[in-house]
Order: structure tokens, then sequence, then C-alpha cells
């Protein structure tokens, strides 16, 4: 495709940042299952055995934060919510079955992906706080069995949000057509911007 159909959405610099996200939640969420229960206790495999996976996954989760945080001070501007996407969330049917034509215009991002951001950045704090907290090999003498009793509660709870927030994420980035190449190239064409990020196009064409 010729370079004058698409239009620039993610610099190289995003795109990395968001790929060691997504690589380190992966990590986290194989070796955090395994961890989890008996049942998945052969994952430990993938990271050298139980006390290895053990070792390794609160610093992947020190990777995950900070990538994430990088993220955060990116996009959270053009994730402030506001009346449009309370329209869009009241005509999810409309936009599911494809008929968007009689709502507001989009910036760059729409109300699904404003969710997922959100949803995102409050549970990956709350990880990183309760994950410091059951971090016994530095931080045991800093806190008590009951705080660590609850930690291991929020730590479970909020890890199953963030893993099914991400199966959304990446659901939705294979449904709608044509968006994967955002992260992948960089790019995404004019007719992707026209029709699902209408009012975002409409700034960009108009840049020098
Ligand atoms: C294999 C896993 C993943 C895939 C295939 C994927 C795919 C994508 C794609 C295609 C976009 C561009 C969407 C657009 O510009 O309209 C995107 C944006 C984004 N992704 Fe991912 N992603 C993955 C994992 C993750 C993870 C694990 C996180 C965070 C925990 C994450 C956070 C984000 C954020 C913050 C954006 C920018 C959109 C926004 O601010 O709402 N992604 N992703």
């Amino acid at each position: 495709m010729s370079e004058n159909n698409v239009v620039s959405r993610y610099t190289t610099a995003a795109r990395i940042n968001h790929w060691i996200t997504a690589v380190s939640l992966i990590l986290l969420a194989l070796s955090g299952m395994a961890l989890f229960h008996p049942s998945l206790y052969f994952l430990t495999n993938l990271f050298g055995g139980g006390q290895m996976t053990r070792a390794v996954h609160p610093w992947i989760g020190v990777v995950l934060f900070f990538s994430f945080l990088g993220l955060f001070f990116r996009f959270f501007t053009l994730n402030l919510w506001n009346r449009d996407d309370t329209v869009w969330m009241k005509n999810l049917g409309a936009v599911i079955n494809d008929r968007e034509e009689g709502l507001p215009e989009l910036g760059k991002y729409n109300a699904g992906q404003k969710l997922v951001f959100w949803g995102q950045s409050i549970l990956i704090l709350l990880l990183f706080g309760s994950g410091l907290v059951l971090w016994d090999v530095y931080f045991e003498a800093f806190t008590s069995i009951d705080q660590k009793r609850l930690s291991a509660v929020v730590h479970a709870l909020c890890a199953i949000g963030a893993i099914l927030i991400w199966i959304v994420h990446v659901y939705a980035a294979i449904w709608v057509k044509g968006t994967l190449r955002a992260m992948t190239r960089g790019s995404v064409t004019r007719g992707w911007s026209w029709k699902h990020h209408r009012k975002w196009f409409r700034q960009e064409v108009g840049k020098p």
C-alpha cells in the first residue's frame, strides 16, 4: 500500500514500550498461574523450576509496572472520558452491528479502549502494591501476616481482572480489522481512521 494511504498512529518508541508491557504481562500471567495452583505447577518448567519462578516473577512485575507507567504518561490525556464516550457506550449494540453512522465522531480512542486503559492502570497499581507486600525476600520485616493475607487475595483478584481485560484488548485488536498494524507498523489506513476515529483523522490530516 502506498504511504499516501496511511496515517501515522504510534512512534517506534511507543511501540517498543507497548510490546515490553505486553510480553511482561504474558510472562507474569504464566509464572503467576504456576504459583497460584498446584495443577498449574507444570508451568514452572518455562522459568527453570519452582524456585526460579518464585524469584523471577516479582522482577517481571517491576518491569511491567515501569513499562506500563511509560504507556500511562504517553496516553492518559487521550484516554480522558468525555460526553461522546457515554453516548458511544449507550449505543454499543449499534457499534457491534457495524451501524456507527449516527454516533459522534471519535478521537484517537473509543470508550472501550479507554475502559481498558483505566482498568489496567488501576489493576497494575494494585498488583504492584500487593506484590511488594508479598515479596518477603526483601520486605518481610515491613509487613504483618494479616497484611500479607489481604494482599494475597487482592493480588489474585487483580491478576484475574488484568488477564480478562488483556483477553478483551487482544480480541478487539484482532476483531476490528486493520488495528493490529497500528502496533506492528505504527500506521493505519486512512479508511480505518475515517471509519473508526474520524475526529482524530481530521486532526491528523489537518497537521502540516
Ligand atoms: C499480545 C498482546 C497485545 C496485543 C496484540 C495488543 C495490541 C494492541 C494494539 C493493536 C493497539 C493499538 C490500538 C489502537 O491504536 O487503536 C494497542 C494499544 C494499546 N495497548 Fe495493547 N496489545 C497487547 C497487550 C497489551 C497489554 C498487556 C497492555 C497493558 C497491560 C496493553 C496496553 C495498551 C495500551 C495502553 C494501548 C494504547 C491505547 C489506549 O491508550 O487506550 N496492551 N494494543
